[in-house]
């Protein structure tokens, strides 16, 4: 399976997968699980070539800590994705390859998709998220491209980038993956300690029960809720729950009947971050 580490090589390679026919590109910052998986099977199932991008991307991280350590497993990353196909292509270059010497971010205005939930507790860092993948999408030249939602903020960002800069690519969004705790996949996982990680169980309980109340109940007295449900749990600090709309991402005033919304949850399981989401109708 070819891994590919610099621009030259990368175009050489698609200049002719393009004419062999579609290209799907999954962008991810490697540490791969079941959740990117289900990402590079989709792009496989959909398309002639597929290409894989593995690249920790520094000017995402507002937090030096949390971009140190950020897990590199390369060689369990090439494992995983061969064990779907030896036909991926797989890029993973280093920095300097991406942004020269000056590693900085380009100023986009995603409005308020970009100011609220991850926009406003983590400085820049949809500014880094639209600075890389409209890199790897120029690069590339995909016909589609595949973001989890996960992070669905990010995905909706990185709908509005594609609209603003007019790059002729769809973009589709693939579910969110579990483990059988209910938690979502995530990189991070793994710097949970065992019982902590069974603990972070709780956020998506939490989001399910939500959901049931939300059925009934307002957006404000949900929140007031699961606000409560973590004050009682000591290694597990929420940092925003959110009811917002799936387009704007506006907090929900009152419901309307044909609008659709998402509940969002950040919490810090002791030092790490974690984020979810769920579909509320
Ligand atoms: P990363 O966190 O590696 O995620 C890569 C892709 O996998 C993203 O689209 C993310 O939403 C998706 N993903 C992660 N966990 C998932 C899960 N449990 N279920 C479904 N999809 C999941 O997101 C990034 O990298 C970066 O911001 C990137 C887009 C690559 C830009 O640097």
């Amino acid at each position: 399976m070819p891994l590919i580490k610099t621009k030259k090589e990368l175009k050489l390679q698609l200049s002719l997968a393009k004419k062999k026919g579609s290209l799907g590109l999954v962008p991810t910052m490697g540490a791969l699980h079941q959740g990117h998986v289900s990402l590079v099977k989709r792009a496989y199932s959909e398309n002639t070539t597929t290409v894989v991008t593995i690249f920790v991307n520094p000017t995402q991280f507002d937090n030096q800590e949390d971009l140190d350590k950020y897990p590199n497993t390369l060689k369990a990353d090439m494992e995983l994705l061969q064990g779907i196909s030896n036909e991926i292509i797989v890029f993973a270059p280093i920095a300097s390859e991406i942004y020269g010497v000056h590693i900085s971010s380009k100023t986009y205005d995603f409005g308020r998709l970009g100011k609220v939930m991850e926009g406003a507790f983590r400085d820049g860092h949809f500014e880094g998220v639209g600075t890389i993948v409209e890199k790897l999408l120029t690069l590339v030249g995909p016909d589609r491209a595949y973001f989890g939602e996960k992070d669905f903020q990010q995905l909706q960002i990185i709908k509005k980038l594609v609209a603003l800069r007019n790059i002729p690519v769809e973009i589709i969004g693939c579910p969110i993956v579990r483990e059988p705790s209910g938690l979502a996949m995530s990189s991070r996982n793994e710097r949970l300690a065992p019982l902590l990680r069974k603990e972070a169980a709780f956020i998506y309980r939490t989001l399910r029960s939500a959901k049931k109340k939300f059925g009934m109940k307002s957006a404000k007295t949900v929140t007031e809720w699961v606000k409560d449900q973590f004050e009682k749990h000591t290694d597990l600090k929420l940092e925003y729950f959110t009811i917002t709309d799936v387009e704007k991402l506006r907090p929900v005033q009152r419901k309307r009947r044909n609008t659709k919304y998402r509940a969002f949850i950040a919490v810090y399981a002791k030092d790490v971050r974690l984020i979810d989401n769920i579909a509320l109708n």
